[in-house]
């Protein structure tokens, strides 16, 4: 029996919505995971959410709600984001779950209980000393402070000791080089795997497993007063969700006796490369047996962020491009592994050419001759055939190196393998004219082509299925195949279809979209519960949709009047990491003088509008009651950009 493969992905934060970079590793995992399947290997695939921790808890107290509502509640928003992208995971980890509090107890006693080899204790009580707000209730870094002040309580942090447990991380640092260096325990890519040795080198300082003041975490069984430092709490995930804690026979199957494949982005690697093998090997636990670092993608050139409002939800592109084309849009803008650009301008145009040209319109046009010229019946092959020798070759070779690709995390030319498949055939029909063959009287060669386009068409069915699986299963349906021919041995048949069997198209597999993508088509009703959507029918709006809204604070530096209206001003504004212009009403009631150099609140991610020919990026806040009209400004001295939250 082949190894099971188990595939992890990070566990996203729950005080985010999910967005593109979320979807595209767990995307990347699912691919794998049915690749695998495919050939034949079992495969465990584990996602969830990382639920504990300050920010969570403060985003639970800005909802008003409890911490545990909270996550409940933003929990589902990437459980149904996952599921319209179709993706199938085995397990959705929570870090709040007492399964996983079981692990991570567990793990944690396994670790106090080891010594390192000169025999000294592996946890170790001692001393953190930090700046602390006892505003914020949190440790600061120099880096928070601004004019040495927590700029939200406008004091200056106490010098603060607390107890921690540290972790003698140390004692770790040669044992996980040498099994980077021996090949157990394999980094990729190859520049991410020199980053950790370099890092090893850097002599890392111990870390803290604990922290004393944060309340929103995992208590520790030897001493209540502390919790679980959040990133020991995430990493134990990915043993907590296969039974470290509960289910010791699932453990030994999917962890100890399988291949293990961590995928993250490259942002996340010192946790995992380095933090993680070391607690794995002091507690006595096997090390996973591959980290793959994929790259950070840009937007249309941009980085992705909430304040120029280009993060993509992923349901907005199922809602355009259905699951299929918005997994295979996600995964074909560059290489997986280094960083790169999602081109969402070329969406449309991409979706068009690939998808409904190059593939959609393969299947129609073979289906719909089948369906006319032959009765809706397959015709019989023949083996001698102009060209057909050279596409089976390539055929041939497609599940091998699409295979190898994979083993090797080379998605994008997995699938773009495929794709070249799909050309050549389209290739082929075109040169070898089914559509005269039939006038001229030649029907056994025409149905002989249209036998081996079907046949194409069934491989690419197989080996895109993990990209695609809804519509590589819709193609399979014209044949009358079912999952039972769904694997990499099937795919490496040719003339497996029978001659004679029932094929029909009932509608285009892929149709052309000729509008362009817009982003923010989704309501939020979609991602709702039905007991949430009970509330957002009174006029309620969840919070994750009053997130979307990214308000800064702004500083006027210049204002105009517009000609030609008595209530515009067009405003200069700084944002602390841009200055922009946007545009105003608010001219009867303040002057260019007075408004200049007072500090606004501004919705800065709104999508420009122009106005009276001026163009405006972004909208200012104000409140209005009567005839009076009055800005909203912070009280207190902000610095521009500031968020408002
Ligand atoms: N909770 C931690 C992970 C703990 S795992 C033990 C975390 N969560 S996160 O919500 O911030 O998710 C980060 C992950 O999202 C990245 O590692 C990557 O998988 C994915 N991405 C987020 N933005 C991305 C891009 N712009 N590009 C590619 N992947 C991105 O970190």
């Amino acid at each position: 029996m082949p190894r099971p493969f188990y595939v992890t992905t990070p566990i996203y934060y729950v005080n985010d919505r999910p967005h593109i970079g979320h979807a595209y590793t767990t995307i990347a995992a699912d691919l794998l995971t049915r690749f695998y399947r495919l050939a034949g290997r079992e495969a465990f695939f584990l996602t969830g959410t990382d639920e504990h921790g300050t920010k969570v808890a403060e985003a639970a107290q800005a909802a008003g709600l409890s911490e545990q509502a909270f996550c409940d509640r933003t929990v589902e928003t990437f459980a149904a984001a996952w599921k319209k992208l179709d993706i199938e995971y085995n397990y959705f980890i929570r870090t709040t779950s007492e399964r996983h509090k079981l692990a991570v107890l567990k793990l944690l006693d396994a670790m106090r209980a080891a010594k390192t080899d000169d025999g000294q204790d592996v946890v170790y009580s001692d001393y953190y000393e930090g700046l602390y707000c006892t505003g914020c209730e949190k440790f600061l870094t120099e880096k928070d402070l601004v004019n040495g002040q927590c700029p939200f309580h406008k004091r200056p942090p106490e010098k603060l000791r607390e107890k921690n447990y540290f972790f003698r991380l140390t004692a770790f640092a040669q044992r996980i080089k040498r099994q980077i260096e021996s090949g157990e325990l394999v980094i990729l890519p190859e520049e991410r795997r020199n980053e950790v040795l370099g890092l090893i080198d850097q002599d890392l300082p111990d870390f803290s497993l604990s922290r004393e003041r944060v309340k929103w975490g995992i208590p520790l069984s030897f001493d209540k007063s502390q919790v679980a430092y959040v990133w020991v709490d995430a990493l134990s995930n990915y043993i907590s969700g296969i039974g470290y804690g509960d289910d010791p026979a699932s453990f030994t199957k999917w962890w100890d006796e399988a291949e293990v494949v961590h995928l993250m982005g490259k942002e996340i690697l010192k946790f995992h490369c380095f933090y993680w093998p070391a607690m794995l090997m002091a507690a006595g636990v096997k090390l996973p047996n591959v980290m793959f670092l994929h790259g950070w993608f840009t937007v249309d050139g941009e980085k992705m962020s909430k304040s120029l409002g280009n993060m993509i939800d992923p349901n907005d592109m199922v809602a355009k491009f259905g699951p299929d084309g918005a997994r295979y849009l996600l995964l074909t803008q560059y290489p997986f592994g280094i960083d790169g650009d999602v081109q969402a301008k070329r969406f449309v145009t991409q979706y068009n050419s690939d998808l409904a040209n190059d593939l959609g319109n393969l299947v129609s046009r073979v289906v719909k001759m089948i369906m006319a010229d032959f009765g809706g019946r397959l015709p019989q092959p023949v083996r001698e055939l102009e060209g057909l020798e050279q596409l089976m070759l390539l055929a041939e070779e497609l599940p091998e190196s699409a295979y190898g690709h994979i083993k090797h995390f080379r998605i994008t030319n997995a699938i773009s393998d495929s794709l070249n498949l799909v050309r050549a055939t389209n290739k082929f029909f075109n040169d070898t004219t089914p559509w005269l063959l039939g006038k001229q009287g030649q029907k056994a060669k025409q149905g002989a082509i249209l036998y081996a386009c079907c046949e194409l068409i069934r491989i690419v069915s197989i080996m895109l299925y993990p990209a695609m699986p809804r519509k590589m299963r819709e193609i399979r349906g014209v044949f009358g195949l079912d999952d039972g021919s769904l694997t990499l041995e099937h795919a490496r048949r040719f003339f497996d279809l029978t001659p004679g069997s029932p094929v029909k198209l009932e509608q285009s597999i892929f149709p052309r979209i000729d509008t362009p993508f817009e982003t923010g088509n989704v309501s939020a009703q979609a991602n709702l519960t039905p007991a949430s959507a009970a509330l957002a029918t009174e006029g309620l709006v969840d919070i994750t949709e009053f997130q979307k809204a990214d308000l800064r604070v702004a500083k006027v530096i210049a204002a105009e009047r517009v000609t030609g209206t008595t209530k515009l001003l067009k405003l200069q504004i700084d944002l602390g990491s841009e200055k922009r212009q946007i545009v105003a009403g608010v001219a009867e009631q303040y002057s260019p003088e007075r408004i200049t150099g007072m500090k606004i609140i501004v919705v800065t991610n709104l999508k420009p509008a122009v106005i009276r020919g001026i163009e405006s990026r972004g909208m200012l806040l104000a409140a209005k009651a009567g005839g009076n009209l009055v800005l909203l400004t912070p009280d207190g001295d902000l610095a521009p950009g500031a968020k408002v939250s």
